[in-house]
Formats: structure tokens, sequence, C-alpha cells
């Protein structure tokens, strides 16, 4: 199915390589870059100055999930470093709104997600005012962890949703997501696989990339 798009997440790539990394996937739509706080989830990753830099190493469409508490403080510094799409946790902020609107007069894509274990209506209020919406399939944190079953049906819900209301957003899923589940996440209604350890894992993120596309095909 060519009309899915492919986000690599590049937690998973070796860092000091991250040009060659990047070279790599190339030929995704996406390269997703997760933000961790150390307070909005366990785990520290990297911010600005890495997203930066794999602007300068790559034409590729920067795909930023911050999984940061109150985003809104960052925003404008996640667009400067060259963020193409933001996406913001509906738990992080009191204003979820707020955030979603910033991103847009930023004039980048506007995203919004939740974690597992935060009822989908959560994310009902802002879903017409979204480019795109994100399910997590894991606890967010950590690359390589399990696909958490029950995100099948959550995904239906929101195809469902977006559906009713018309809107023309990308739904992703983000966690746990190799070659073997990728065809029923993509027909329980996602548009944008994120995969981090499924893609770097093994032998090189290209070689990676053709089994998912295999998995599709
Ligand atoms: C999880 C991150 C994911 C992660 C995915 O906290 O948001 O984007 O990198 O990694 P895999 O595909 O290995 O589950
Ligand atoms: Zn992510």
């Amino acid at each position: 199915n060519s009309a899915i798009k492919l986000a690599p997440s590049i937690l998973s790539c070796d860092f000091s390589r991250l040009g060659e990394e990047l070279d790599a996937i190339s030929s995704a739509q996406y390269a997703h870059v997760d933000v961790m706080d150390g307070l909005f989830v366990p785990n520290i990753s990297f911010g600005m100055p890495i997203l930066a830099a794999a602007r300068r190493a790559s034409p590729l469409f920067m795909d930023v999930h911050l999984m940061i508490e109150r985003p809104e403080r960052y925003l404008k510094d996640f667009a400067d470093a060259g963020a193409d799409g933001i996406t913001v946790h509906v738990e992080a902020t009191q204003h979820i709104h707020r955030a979603v609107q910033q991103i847009r007069e930023l004039g980048k894509r506007a995203g919004v997600t939740l974690n597992p274990g935060t009822p989908l209506e959560a994310m009902r209020p802002v879903l017409g005012d979204v480019d795109l919406v994100l399910v997590m399939s894991v606890n967010p944190g950590f690359g390589g962890q399990k696909f958490i079953p029950q995100s099948l049906e959550r995904i239906r819900t929101l195809r469902r949703w977006l559906d009713e209301l018309g809107s023309p957003a990308e739904l992703e899923v983000d966690g746990g997501v190799t070659p073997a589940n990728a065809k029923a996440v993509v027909e329980a209604g996602a548009t944008v696989l994120v995969a981090g350890s499924a893609v770097y894992g093994k032998d090189g993120a290209q070689a990676g990339l053709q089994r998912f596309r295999e998995a599709l095909a």
C-alpha cells in the first residue's frame, strides 16, 4: 500500500552517525523525532540541538513528538530548530487548544496524541483542529517495547471519529510497530507508521524499511 507513510524514529539510530542514519531512511516520508524530558516520561532523549543537526543533515520532513511537560514553553524553539510537524500530548498541557493553535501559528503541522491509558475522549475536542492524530501503542519513554494489542481498537475508533468529521488528518501509530503487525495497524485505519527498533534494529535502516514495504505490499 503506497499511500501508507513510514516514519522511522531516530531514537533507535546510532547518534554518532546521525547524518548517515538519516540518509539510510531517505526513502521514508518522515523522520520521527522523539523528545523526552525525564518528567512527562521516565527517560531523557535529546532536544533542540539534535533536531537542528538532523535538520542540517537531511531534507526529510521532521515529525517531532514532544514527550515533555507544558510543551507550549518550547514550541517556538522546536519550530526554529527545524520541526515540520509538532505533536503534543493532551496529558502534558492544561490548554490543548492553545498549544495546537500555537503550532498552527508557527506555520507547522499540528499533531495531538495521548498515552495508552488515557481515554480517547480527551482528544475529541481538538480532533477538528489538528492535521495529525497520533495513537501511542506503548507507554512512551523507550524504544523497543511491545505493541499493546488494545491499541487496534483505539485506532479503529479514531478512524471512525475522523471519518465522521470528514477530517483529512493523518492517523499515526507509534510504539512496537513491526513488519509483523504493520498490516493489522493499517487495516485498523492508520495512515502513518512510526517504527524505531524495527527499522534501525538489526541490519540497517534500508533493510528495515524494505521489510515494512514487503509487509504492506
Ligand atoms: C516511544 C517513542 C517511540 C519509539 C518507538 O516513547 O515515542 O517513537 O521511538 O520505538 P519502537 O518502534 O522501537 O517501539
Ligand atoms: Zn514517538
